[in-house]
């Protein structure tokens, strides 16, 4: 039921930018265009998840519990009507190890690779692009084999502080 409201409200948003060209996919991600058909991808048993970041600065979802070792696909659709420099969003998948405010305090410095601090990249498992209002990013990525809890959250100024994180659980 949950899934087919978020399914209407997707096809109900404009049709989804690709994820910008440049991006570049952290150490063992890989970032495809959002319209690219997920057939091969399926066949490998990727999961895909959902996600809609809002103008209140919060994840549709805020808890992923996932299997250790998943393929795990999120794509995160933006919605609302700001400019996208005044407000856009990412998934950003940070280790167990990572120190969270610390990364997030560093993101804020770093718009000119998309709020992903390149001096932290150790910290992060996997993440998107930015999306701005009604575009898609998406992230394909292997859930770590650890079990336990990995915080996620936007790393646009400001949106971790209100709200927009979320915990991946591994187990
Ligand atoms: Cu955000």
């Amino acid at each position: 039921m949950y899934q087919h409201v978020i399914l209407s409200i997707m096809l109900a948003a404009p049709i989804a930018a690709q994820t910008p060209a440049t991006q570049k996919p952290a150490a063992g991600a890989t970032q495809k265009p959002a319209t690219e058909k997920p057939a091969a991808a399926a066949a490998k048993g990727v999961r895909t998840v959902e996600i809609i970041g809002t103008e209140d600065m919060k994840f549709s979802m805020p808890t992923i519990t996932a299997k250790p070792g998943e393929q795990l696909r999120v794509r995160l659709t933006a919605k609302g009507a700001m400019p996208k420099i005044a407000m856009a969003h990412n998934f950003v998948l940070l280790t167990k190890t990572a120190k969270v405010v610390d990364f997030v305090t560093a993101a804020m410095n770093a718009r000119t690779t998309d709020f992903i601090p390149a001096d932290k990249k150790a910290d992060v498992v996997a993440h998107t692009g930015l999306a701005g209002a009604g575009e898609t990013v998406e992230v394909t990525f292997k859930v770590p084999a650890a079990a336990g809890d990995y915080t996620y959250l936007c790393s646009f100024p400001g949106h971790f502080q209100a709200g927009m994180k979320g915990t991946l659980t591994v187990k």
